[in-house]
């Protein structure tokens, strides 16, 4: 047994451990119960048999929709293990609006697990389309079922700090950057980010990274521009809050959807 796999047995064991005591400790049993359900574990399982993941160590961000993982493949290098939580009615009312209307998702089945499932692998294709329109963001390596495998950004499973825990040395050079990304996403992949913020970008070593593409939508999407409007009133604000002069929204949104084919 690999050490992974120890690990994971061990996750299984106390997961029908907790079974038997009848969820006497209810909120951790939910922890367990909710990331390694059966079809996860199984999807791990495959990523693991594939080679993709060697060991996984442990949660380094719990978000209302994902928990990230740290985790390492035989090379030693680290990845980032995004497992998508179990489905609740919340979580489908939230994404439902971002699928709906997106052409490269039209046949999607309403079928909840296959909405997680198309979502993590909106986000990996998602991420994919922003490296090739020149994004910076984490390099997608898999994914399967509600599981998404990232190059992990961080060093020794510290992940890298937003911007809002510690901001760009140059915030003006670096307002640049976003703006940039934000365009090239729109000009060159067509996609809108749509939950941009200081929350969804990374600062490793003065680098930016734009993470979390779950939510992204092609620009196409009936709401799209409204999203990327919200897009860039969030980076302007946050910007502006670190002092430096920006032109407004209104006139970067306009300027940017004139260049629009
Ligand atoms: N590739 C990565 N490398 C290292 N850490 C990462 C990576 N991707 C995400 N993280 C960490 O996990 C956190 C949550 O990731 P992400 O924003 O993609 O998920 P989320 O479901 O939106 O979570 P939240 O609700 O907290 O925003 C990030 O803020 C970051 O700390
Ligand atoms: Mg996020």
């Amino acid at each position: 047994m690999s050490y992974f796999e120890e690990d994971f047995e061990k996750v299984r064991r106390r997961d029908e451990e907790r079974r038997r005591k009848r969820r006497k400790d209810e909120d951790a049993f939910e922890i367990v119960e909710e990331v390694f359900d059966r079809p996860t574990l199984m999807a791990l399982y495959d990523l693991i048999n594939d080679g993709i993941i060697d060991r996984m160590f442990g949660v380094v961000a719990t978000g209302k929709e994902a928990r990230v993982y740290w985790a390492k493949n035989s090379r030693g290098d680290d990845l980032a293990v995004k497992i998508f939580l179990k489905e609740t009615s919340d979580f489908r009312r939230s994404i439902i609006k971002y699928i709906d209307g997106d052409p490269r998702f039209a046949r999607m089945r309403r079928d909840i697990r296959h909405i997680i499932k198309i979502w993590c692998s909106k986000e990996f294709k998602n991420l994919k389309e922003a490296i090739a329109a020149g994004v910076r963001v984490p390099e997608p390596i898999a994914f399967r079922e509600n599981i998404l495998v990232m190059k992990f950004i961080g060093d020794d499973g510290v992940p890298a700090p937003l911007i809002r825990e510690v901001p760009p040395g140059d915030p003006e050079e670096a307002f640049g950057t976003v703006l940039e990304y934000i365009k090239r996403a729109v000009l060159k992949a067509k996609i809108v980010h749509a939950d941009l913020s200081e929350y969804n970008i990374m600062n490793w070593n003065e680098e930016l990274y734009i993470i979390d593409w779950g939510s992204a939508v092609h620009i196409t999407h009936p709401q799209a521009l409204e999203f990327l409007r919200r897009d860039i009133s969030n980076i302007v604000n946050f910007f502006r809050k670190l002092g430096i002069e920006t032109p407004s929204v209104e006139d970067i949104y306009k300027r940017l959807i004139r260049e629009i084919p």
